[in-house]
């Protein structure tokens, strides 16, 4: 593994991201509602699967591949993966995503989380579309770098030991389309802010979930999740 991908997973070996457990819950429901239809044994593949949990729900049904660069994480997402019965056994790989040499190709990719911490987009986007079957699907998250919350929130500002790839939605959506995308649907939440922080992790997903839908509300939305396919 190449230098910035060991300070990445040294940075997710050690911080409490899974604290977080609304903003997860939060993917999970977005995830569910973007996600194409999947038949009995289509292949997931979810980079930078931390603690499993996004592509725990594929697994029964669906011949799941997750990729992370830090142990601690996979080790978290391993236990969880114990914990399902499933048809199809999951692949779990400890390694850099962009170097890592795959056999097969998926009919759903997810890249969750993930675009923040990788210093060149485009190689990612290109090595996503290769692996894509051509009627495949991939759903991808950023923060929009450009929202006003953004700009001052404490995950932006915090010291990661690398410089987090900071890319507008605008800028994103461009890259995807220049990278062969088509983009078929997209939706987002917001992160959470005052007073709603206050409350449980259950509570604030509860309140951001109900929020997310309310387009009056759709000025706080600064993560986003995007369907893409190689064909219209
Ligand atoms: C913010 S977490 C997101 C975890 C999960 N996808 C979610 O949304 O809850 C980012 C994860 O990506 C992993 N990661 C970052 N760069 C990676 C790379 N180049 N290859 C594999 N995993 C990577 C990190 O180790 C970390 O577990």
């Amino acid at each position: 593994m190449d230098s910035r991908v060991n300070v990445v997973s040294n940075f997710f070996n050690t911080q409490p991201y899974l604290d977080n457990t609304f903003n997860i819950a939060l993917r999970e429901s977005i995830i569910n509602e973007l996600k194409p239809k999947l038949i009995l044994g289509k292949s997931v593949l979810d980079i930078g699967c931390g603690d499993g949990s996004l592509s725990l729900p594929f697994l029964k049904s669906n011949k799941v591949v997750a990729i992370d660069s830090a142990k601690a994480m996979l080790l978290k997402a391993k236990l969880k993966f114990s914990q399902v019965e499933s048809n199809y056994e999951p692949e779990i790989i400890e390694g850099d995503f962009l170097s890592y040499s795959f056999s097969k190709k998926f009919d759903l990719i997810l890249c969750i989380g993930v675009v923040a911490h990788i210093e060149n987009i485009e190689l990612l986007f290109s090595k996503i579309y290769d692996l894509l079957e051509d009627d495949g699907h991939a759903i991808i998250q950023i923060s929009d770098a450009d929202h006003y919350r953004y700009k001052n929130s404490k995950s932006s500002l915090q010291n990661y030991g690398y410089e987090l790839n900071k890319t507008g939605k605008q800028e994103f959506i461009k890259k995807l389309i220049n990278s062969g995308f088509k983009l078929k649907k997209q939706s987002g939440y917001s992160w959470s802010f005052f007073p709603i922080s206050r409350f449980s992790q259950k509570g604030q997903f509860f309140i951001l979930n109900k929020i997310r839908k309310v387009p009056v509300f759709n000025f706080l939305t600064s993560e986003w999740l995007f369907l893409v396919s190689k064909v219209a």
